[in-house]
């Protein structure tokens, strides 16, 4: 008998604008759940393809060339660089990361419009846009910002509302007013191509009410189609974007929202491309057996649910959206990100001081899934410290070092089955299937849960069992203890993999588990008796309260930055009368020491010319005390007192973090202690 061959399943997650770097909120609405969730899948030994690539068109990136004074190349060279490696770095395994920038791309979204057109499914109108007199050009989508007509947001952008989300076309916003000149455009005759989506809107609903949606994206779609599906521009007056292929449209792109979707599909035949095999992107793309699923934040539903399902339905012959988790809002410390007041904690700075791991278990262990969440460092911390350090960490530890000390590092014999290790074997059994099929539905909160529960059960297991106690009295039961927890542990080092990546691996080489891991087996309690360990190692470290201070005063920082200057000043830039306001001045060291209980702080006394004062800075992994005596620092002087480790802090030493451990930052020439930098 023939078997079915299982669906292959296309992740995709919302290209990025390729203008300006990642933050924590990207990372944990559209990138962190769907690379979680695509390991899952390749674990369960399914054919999944994991696709994305940086939005490279439309206004965010014109709108930043123009502040920077800079082309739009160079605005999309600089952030595809930097966000493809913030993704590798975080763990997050594309099979691809494509620009729409490339001419697979433009050619692929040509063709998307050259057939609407040519099956007469495009409108072609004249109709009034905005148009700035003083800079002699016209005015799309967020070159012009207002008041949202449906909830009254004051910042509202031309093509949407960041507030309510509602979709809309600049000539709705009350008060509208130039992004480029802050003139007040008038309107001014131009003519565009237009999708008609009303004439389309009954097929789409009857595919729309067979699907099973999430109940954001469904009430947010419904309420878009309940409105009026309208005639929405797909062109634009813009020098930037894939040109509309027709004669008579010079000067004309098509609108980003049209082109940034067929990038999945660019993306995949890129993908192929490079794989030798040009025509394998349609293997996904192209059979209705595809499990299609778009990981997105909620602001791209109506593109993902309407748009681009009805593109694709025109187009006939794609397959349509089987899944659309669309994660709501991450907030920091309780403030919505803004990256126009430059309010957010970016991946790239986040990833200069700690490991990605922490990072993934925390966004995953809190995502937004049904509701806006928070991100707080002291949460970050207490996750890092108490759950992945305390239980994981410990429990891994406790046992590997104890197998290598008593039993010569290797698996010890199973013997006679006690009521707590049937329980923790049965638990072990279970987890894989309780947190698999959480995953399949897209709960990664609960999955995480079920996952660190395992974890602390195994713990208190280990307490409970005292193999220490056993070890001499009943040297059988303890083995049983030893290796019954081994087991759990190449559970754990499965069912973690998904979201801790980096930490798995580790584990696996301190199991000598080699590189294969299976999630069907995973609860299997198969390692044989005698299995040669690799080497102990730690697994997380915890983390300290001054480096998570110092995080905190960064976000304070930010925020009374944007206090002082609003948001009109732009991109988080701070004027010089704020700069003024930090006193940094010249100090010399008089004496160094430790502070007890800890490998990173040092106490300094130092000379600040007028005075003499203590501080403590976190350099010691990369100064021994003796070396920093006489030195000439930079301190921040003004800064509040603060307790670090109980020790106060009278100022801070200004120091970089690089890759290898902390540069203090002199001056060129020695100069006298007191001196002002300015
Ligand atoms: O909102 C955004 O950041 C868009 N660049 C997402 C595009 S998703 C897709 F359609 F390409
Ligand atoms: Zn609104």
């Amino acid at each position: 008998m023939r078997k079915n061959p299982p669906p292959k399943i296309l992740v995709t997650s919302a290209l990025p604008y390729a203008n300006g770097p990642l933050h924590l909120g990207h990372i944990a609405g559209a990138y962190l759940p769907a690379d979680v969730y695509v390991r899952y899948q390749r674990l369960k030994g399914r054919d999944v393809l994991f696709i994305c690539g940086s939005d490279e068109h439309g206004v965010p990136i014109t709108v930043t060339a123009d502040r920077e004074g800079i082309t739009p190349q160079d605005v999309v060279d600089r952030y595809h660089v930097l966000n493809k490696k913030s993704f590798e770095d975080l763990g997050i395994r594309f099979d691809n990361y494509s620009r729409t920038s490339l001419p697979v791309h433009h050619q692929t979204a040509q063709e998307f419009f050259s057939k609407l057109h040519g099956q007469n499914d495009l409108v072609i109108k004249t109709e009034k846009q905005f148009y700035s007199e003083k800079s002699k050009r016209f005015l799309p989508d967020r070159y012009v910002e207002g008041v949202c007509p449906v909830c009254r947001y004051e910042k509202a952008r031309g093509d949407q509302c960041d507030k309510c989300g509602k979709w809309m076309e600049p000539r709705e916003l009350i008060h509208p007013v130039s992004k480029v000149d802050g003139s007040r455009p008038v309107l001014k005759d131009t003519r565009h191509w237009y999708f008609p989506m009303g004439r389309f809107a009954d097929t789409w609903k009857n595919w729309f009410d067979s699907g099973n949606w999430k109940e954001n994206v469904r009430n947010y779609s419904l309420g878009w189609y309940n409105e009026g599906l309208g005639d929405r521009p797909i062109t634009r007056d813009l020098a930037w974007g894939v040109p509309v292929p027709l004669p008579d449209a010079q000067g004309k792109v098509l609108y980003v929202w049209f082109d940034a979707p067929i990038g999945y599909i660019s993306s995949t035949k890129e993908w192929a491309e490079k794989e030798g095999k040009p025509e394998k992107w349609k293997d996904y793309w192209c059979d209705p057996d595809t499990r299609l699923i778009h990981f997105i934040g909620k602001d791209n539903i109506v593109f993902h649910a309407i748009l681009f399902p009805m593109m694709l339905q025109r187009m006939g012959g794609y397959v349509l959206p089987s899944a659309i988790p669309a994660h709501e809002y991450l907030t920091i410390e309780g403030r919505k990100i803004s990256t126009s007041l430059n309010y957010a904690v970016w991946v790239k700075d986040y990833l200069e001081v700690f490991p990605p791991d922490p990072l993934r278990y925390t966004l995953a262990a809190n995502a937004p899934e049904n509701k806006d969440t928070d991100f707080s460092w002291k949460q970050f911390q207490n996750r890092n410290n108490d759950e992945l350090a305390d239980i994981l960490g410990n429990f891994i530890h406790r046992t590997l070092t104890f197998v290598e000390r008593y039993s010569g590092g290797k698996v010890p014999a199973r013997g006679r089955l006690s009521v707590l290790d049937k329980n923790i074997l049965r638990a072990a059994a279970d987890a894989p299937e309780n947190m698999g099929s959480l995953l399949e539905k897209f709960e990664f909160r609960q999955a995480t849960k079920v996952f660190m529960d395992l974890c602390r059960a195994a713990n208190k297991y280990f307490n409970d069992s005292a193999p220490w106690e056993k070890r001499k009295s009943d040297p059988e039961a303890c083995g049983t203890t030893l290796n019954v927890c081994l087991q759990v542990a190449k559970t754990v080092s499965v069912i973690m993999s998904p979201i801790l990546p980096a930490s798995s691996e580790k584990l696996r080489a301190m199991l000598n588990l080699g590189e294969h891991a299976d999630w069907d087996s995973a609860g299997k309690p198969d390692l044989a008796e005698g299995h040669a360990l690799g080497k102990p190692d730690i697994l997380f470290t915890k983390i300290e309260d001054d480096v998570i201070e110092q995080e905190i005063r960064k976000l304070q920082a930010l925020d009374s930055g944007n206090a002082v200057q609003g948001p009109e000043a732009g991109a988080g830039r701070i004027d010089i009368a704020f700069f003024q306001k930090v006193e940094m001045k010249t100090a010399r060291v008089l004496e160094a020491q430790s502070v007890p209980g800890s490998d990173r702080l040092l106490k300094l006394q130092i000379d600040l010319g007028s005075e003499k004062r203590q501080i403590v800075a976190g350099v010691a992994q990369s100064y021994t005390p003796e070396s920093l005596v006489g030195k000439t620092i930079i301190v921040v002087a003004n800064l509040k007192t603060a307790q670090i480790r109980g020790v106060t802090s009278d100022g801070m030493l200004l120091a970089v973090q690089t890759g290898a451990g902390h540069r203090l930052l002199i001056t060129d020439g020695d100069v006298e202690p007191g001196r002002r930098i300015s």
